[in-house]
Formats: C-alpha cells, sequence, structure tokens
C-alpha cells in the first residue's frame, strides 16, 4: 500500500513506512535496490527540512554517523552521515544491500574490486585492485548489492565544505570488514553512530 501521493513530498515517515511496505515483497537484495532507489531519489528532492537538527552533527576528527531509523528486526536502518573536509571512511564492505542518497556537497566513492579466488572465508589472501570512482553530486542516488561485497571508500575531497548523505542498509549495519591492501587481510569492526536522539 502506498502511503504517499506522487508529486507530493515524502516525508521521513511516509518513506520509511514505503520501504518497509516494498522490502516485505522484495525477492532478493537486487529487487530491494530497484525499487528503493526511486524513492530515495524523491526523498533527496522534498523540501530538505526532513531532517532534524540531531541527523546534522558533525565530529572533528572523523566521519559521524547519525542514526534516524533502525529497526527491531535488524532489516533496515537510515543514517545521516556528516563528512567534514578530508574525512573518509577505510577500505569496507557492508554484507547487506545499501542505498546511498547525497543531500549536500559532493561525495566521492573509490572502488576496489576482489580478484583473488576466494575459496574459503578466510580473512588473509585477499587481493584487491583499484577499481572505478564515483562522485555523487546531491541529489544524486547510488547502491549496491552483497555476494559478492560491494567494496570501496567513501569521503570528502572537497577542502571547504562538509557533505551530507544518507545511507539506507538492509540491515542495522553496525559493523562491517575493513579491508588492508598492504597485509591483503581484512578485519571485523563494529561501527559507531549516535542514536535518535527521543
Ligand atoms: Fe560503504
Amino acid at each position: 500500500m502506498l502511503l504517499y501521493t506522487k508529486g507530493h513530498d515524502l516525508t521521513l515517515k511516509s518513506f520509511l513506512q514505503e520501504c518497509r511496505n516494498l522490502i516485505e515483497v522484495c525477492r532478493s537484495p537486487a529487487d530491494c535496490v530497484e525499487a528503493l532507489s526511486p524513492l530515495m531519489f524523491r526523498l533527496l528532492k522534498s523540501k530538505k527540512n526532513f531532517l532534524q537538527p540531531q541527523h546534522f552533527r558533525s565530529h572533528p576528527d572523523r566521519y559521524e554517523r547519525n542514526a534516524i531509523y533502525i529497526d527491531t528486526d535488524d532489516r533496515l536502518s537510515l543514517f545521516s552521515i556528516i563528512w567534514l573536509p578530508g574525512q573518509w571512511t577505510p577500505i569496507h564492505d557492508h554484507g547487506t544491500w545499501g542505498l546511498v542518497g547525497v543531500l549536500e556537497g559532493v561525495l566521492e566513492e573509490r572502488n576496489y574490486i576482489r580478484v583473488d579466488r576466494q575459496t574459503s572465508d578466510a580473512d588473509e589472501g585477499i587481493d584487491l585492485v583499484r577499481g572505478g570512482k564515483t562522485m555523487l553530486a546531491p541529489g544524486s542516488v547510488t547502491s549496491f548489492v552483497p555476494n559478492p561485497d560491494h567494496i570501496h571508500m567513501t569521503g570528502n575531497s572537497d577542502s571547504q565544505q562538509r557533505i551530507v548523505s544518507l545511507h539506507l542498509y538492509g540491515s542495522a549495519m553496525a559493523g562491517f570488514n575493513t579491508y588492508s591492501l598492504e597485509t591483503k587481510s581484512r578485519q571485523w569492526i563494529d561501527v559507531a553512530c549516535n542514536q535518535p536522539l527521543r
């Protein structure tokens, strides 16, 4: 059941409700990102006041993740991420499908391709080569699906301006694998976030 009318601005509440409705009928991660990408695109085009001041919190030493919504069954989460100049993720994967939409600034993505045989789940012997680069301007939406995992790093190359982006995942996204090109290994880390204010 659609909870919004085409042509009208989405609210966060209607966006999240429609996401929950859609993932109920999606059979695969690719189905999810295909169904939800236009919805994220519409949300970005809505009036920019759908976010609250708490969603714009930043940190001087690292990119800041502000949880907007995390469901109780580990199937959907939405974060705002604030990237100050020079702030980047490590090289990482996701283990789930995801959508990234940009509200403010230009988010840079550097992709990596895994080229070893992947014959086991070992965390060693992982060969990555550099892949493509994407520049995501305000209003842009990109997406990815797992298996094989999408491996990349994202961040802010701009020396002046902050970046505000929205990240929607098919899990709670409380952690991910980080990759080292030097040691050809990966390591699971928990990823912190600011919890929603009540
Ligand atoms: Fe990522």
